[in-house]
């Protein structure tokens, strides 16, 4: 249980027994910190120049600890940054198909956008892009209605500064609510709503709308670098998927639609 709640907390990542590859990393690397972290256990801590002696050299136990148990605690430590990095793109195009589920008249507009613009028989490339202005207004609300880091990643201030009257004092940690500025009715009115028409004027992307990307993927030195390349390829998976299929709520057992929930789980990564 307190593994399960501090992964899931720190990275979204659910632990569902104890076979899990995350715990096995962890009980290996735990056992490497017992055998190792023992003050003066080895020749090494007192003589720092010993570590470069090779692992095959007899009596370079220390060493040959280290090549076992280094890369694990690494595994460790950087396993499940990576896989909830990874899991960044894939909740939006997931947001996606959730959104058309829920919406098959939005499905629909932009079925029509596309079998217009590339007529039948050709998949869509970047070339079609700017001729698509609902399909862009599809994924800016798909980023918007259901931010992957509703709650952004913190920052800490480097120097006093003042926002609105309050003082804000140098080291503080800023939490950016990125969910709250996505859902403020006076930038997305009725904000709980999937509405890309609301990105759209006089068929083409309204300029004078607030672009949900400037929150969505952090802020400042440390805005995420993967933006770009995320939105493109939302764009060809958007656009393909669109063009080629139709996406409804999956059938239970008696071939009933299931009934879907556009709730979200609290935790790091939506
Ligand atoms: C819809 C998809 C994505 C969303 C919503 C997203 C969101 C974010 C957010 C909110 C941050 C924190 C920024 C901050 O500190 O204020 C971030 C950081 C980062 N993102 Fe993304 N991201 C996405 C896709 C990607 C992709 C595809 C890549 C890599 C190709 C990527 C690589 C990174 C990296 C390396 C950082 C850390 C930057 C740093 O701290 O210097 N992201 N992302």
């Amino acid at each position: 249980m307190t593994a399960t709640i501090v992964v899931g907390i720190s990275y979204g990542k659910e632990i569902l027994n104890m076979e899990d590859e995350y715990i096995h990393l962890v009980q290996t690397a735990l056992e490497g910190i017992i055998q190792t972290k023992r003050p003066g256990a080895f020749w090494m801590d007192y003589f720092p120049i010993l570590k470069h002696i090779p692992a095959w050299v007899p009596g370079a136990t220390g060493r040959k600890l280290a090549e076992r148990y280094v890369p694990v605690v690494r595994a460790m430590r950087d396993q499940p940054f990576y896989s909830a990095k990874d899991d960044v793109s894939l909740i939006t195009t997931l947001v996606f198909f959730l959104a058309m589920a829920l919406r098959p008249d939005v499905q629909k507009k932009a079925q029509a956008e596309l079998d217009n613009v590339l007529g039948p028989g050709k998949l869509p490339t970047f070339e079609d892009r700017e001729s698509l202005p609902y399909v862009e207004a599809i994924i800016l609300e798909s980023i918007r209605w259901m931010p992957a880091v509703p709650l952004g990643v913190s920052h800490r201030v480097l120097v006093e500064d003042e926002y609105k009257g309050y003082r804000i004092p140098k080291g503080s940690i800023i939490i950016p609510n990125s969910w709250a500025m996505l859902h403020n009715a006076e930038d997305y009115p009725s904000p709980e709503e999937f509405n890309p028409d609301r990105f759209i004027a006089n068929g083409a992307l309204d300029p004078d709308v607030l672009d949900p990307s400037l929150i969505a993927f952090g802020f400042g030195r440390r805005v995420c670098p993967g933006r770009y390349l995320a939105k493109d390829i939302l764009y060809l998976t958007v656009a393909s998927i669109l063009y080629v299929y139709d996406i409804f709520p999956a059938a239970d057992k008696m071939g009933n639609p299931v009934k879907l929930s556009s709730e979200q789980k609290t935790g790091f990564l939506s």
